[in-house]
């Protein structure tokens, strides 16, 4: 297995052959490098729904079923089988579809649960005609290159994330009735600052950031803005141009991704499996208070 950097601080392309990459014989290294570069890119492999499956159990904890409930309000799946076919074509995945546009903007997958998932497996089964790159923005990156004083203060801030926060600045034509379901998913508080086991810290970014506990509402939009804005500069992120066959693998622990504009109506589909989390959101301060 070799890899080379595809951006200086942002995923790493990675060749191996697709039997190791079935075996697991490579899982401990790729799990190293998922952690240090945040997006790996395998080319040509085009896996069938089985072989995805099979390459997310050598990595870890294959989410099979889900917790998202569709506009109607019916709980949403992720499939018995761990895959989630993605499209905006109702015909594909008709309880999905109404919510993708939200995966226009930039965000991390599951924050309103307690332990995000690790990782998500992506592969494409069908390309838009235009645009639908997949953009990835590295936020341990982003953290480690803010001025020291400023981290410290951002250590001891949590974030609450609503759904709402996350779809409705992509579905501004969205029902009463559609906003009232958003409205009525938990919400959750995270610490700003995630202090992962291995040491190492991110922030803890999404559009599903709805506000600063404890801010004045006017601080607390600017500064996650401000933020926003810091994290996604060109030497934080990475651009993915699609080829049928890519496999892509980020990691939904210290990075933020986003899909980018295509075409309307388009046959653009994705087959993705996610991995559990393994350690809930943890602030720095929390660890030290326990400690102590
Ligand atoms: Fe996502």
């Amino acid at each position: 297995m070799t890899s080379v950097d595809l951006s200086p601080r942002m995923g790493s392309q990675v060749t191996i052959r697709k039997a190791d990459l079935l075996s697991g014989a490579h899982a401990k290294e790729i799990r190293a490098l998922l952690d240090a570069r945040g997006v790996l890119l395998f080319r040509g492999i085009a896996p069938s729904d089985d072989e995805l499956r099979t390459i997310a159990r050598t990595l870890g904890d294959l989410r099979i079923g889900g917790a998202r409930r569709g506009a109607d309000g019916k709980v949403l799946s992720e499939g018995d089988d761990g895959i989630l076919k993605v499209s905006l074509d109702a015909k594909v995945n008709p309880d999905y579809a109404r919510f993708l546009p939200g995966n226009h903007l930039w965000h991390m997958d599951g924050t309103y649960e307690e332990v995000p998932p690790l990782a998500t497996l992506f592969t494409p089964y069908r390309l838009s005609r235009e645009g639908g790159d997949t953009m990835f923005a590295n936020t341990y990156a982003a953290f480690e290159d803010l001025p020291e004083d400023e981290k410290a203060e951002l250590e001891k801030l949590r974030v609450v994330h609503t759904m709402q926060a996350a779809l409705f600045p992509a579905m501004r034509n969205c029902t009463p009735e559609e906003f009232a379901v958003w409205c009525s998913y938990p919400q959750r508080s995270h610490p700003l600052v995630w202090h992962h086991r291995s040491g190492r810290k991110s922030l803890v970014l999404s559009t599903s950031g709805a506000w600063v506990e404890g801010m004045h509402p006017a601080e607390s939009h600017d500064l996650l803005q401000r933020l926003m804005i810091h994290a996604t500069q060109p030497q934080y992120t990475y651009r993915h141009a699609w080829q049928l066959g890519d496999l892509v693998i980020w990691d939904n622990t210290g990075a933020m991704h986003r899909a980018m504009p295509f075409e309307e109506g388009s046959v653009r589909e994705f087959h993705r499996c996610t991995l559990n989390g393994e350690e809930p959101i943890t602030a720095p301060r929390r660890e030290a208070a326990l400690a102590g």
